[in-house]
């Protein structure tokens, strides 16, 4: 059957070479599988009194998580770490309490930075946040992307040929992957 993956960018740049990334993914990755990126520049600060009449912003997108059967979660590191709207949007679908939406869904880290670190320290912060969230995450490859001249263009498509190979291999891991979570 169709495998949906729920995209989380966590970039609101509109030349965000994160999304690029995302795009090359899909790109690479089986027909079965599709790829649905999760709005979330139109959410609200994370607030606890939302816990009492969640904003419309937040159903929504609880319920795209929810209802994906897998994860994908592309960064940047911002001063080391996750973008803040990132992790704005996971505290929002992972609230109220006791209606984690993100709650034993198969997901994997991968993220790209005009640095050399390749935001591996992003990576890990986030890492830490999903397994809290229950996300049983892919640990190898990791996927930290160097950036540099137009290694992905606007489409998705990859200028260099050892990362395309490279990218492959995440990916044919990454489908195994969500599968083990999806027999049948
Ligand atoms: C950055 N950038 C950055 N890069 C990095 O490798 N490590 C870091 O800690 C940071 N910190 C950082 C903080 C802030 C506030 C900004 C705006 C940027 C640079 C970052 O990799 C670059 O802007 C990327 O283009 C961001 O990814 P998107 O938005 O293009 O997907």
């Amino acid at each position: 059957g169709n495998i949906r993956v729920a995209v989380c960018v966590g970039s609101l740049r509109k030349e965000s070479i994160n999304r690029r990334l995302a795009l090359a993914v899909a790109r690479l990755a089986p027909k079965e599988f599709s790829f649905e990126h999760v709005r979330i520049d139109d959410l609200p600060l994370y607030n606890q009194d939302f816990d009492g009449d969640y904003p419309l912003e937040g159903t929504r997108v609880k319920q795209q998580v929810a209802t994906a059967d897998a994860l994908l979660f592309v960064t940047p590191e911002y001063n080391r770490s996750i973008p803040g709207v990132l992790k704005n949007a996971i505290d929002i679908a992972s609230r109220p309490w006791g209606t984690n939406s993100f709650a034993g869904k198969p997901g994997a880290v991968i993220g790209t930075s005009v640095g050399t670190a390749g935001t591996a320290l992003s990576q890990q912060h986030l890492r830490n946040v999903l397994a809290y969230l229950d996300v049983p995450l892919l640990a190898q490859p990791e996927v930290f992307i160097h950036f540099k001249d137009d290694l992905i263009d606007a489409e998705g498509h990859i200028a260099n040929e050892g990362t395309q190979k490279f990218l492959q291999g995440f990916v044919d891991r990454y489908v195994a992957w969500v599968k083990r979570f999806h027999q049948g």
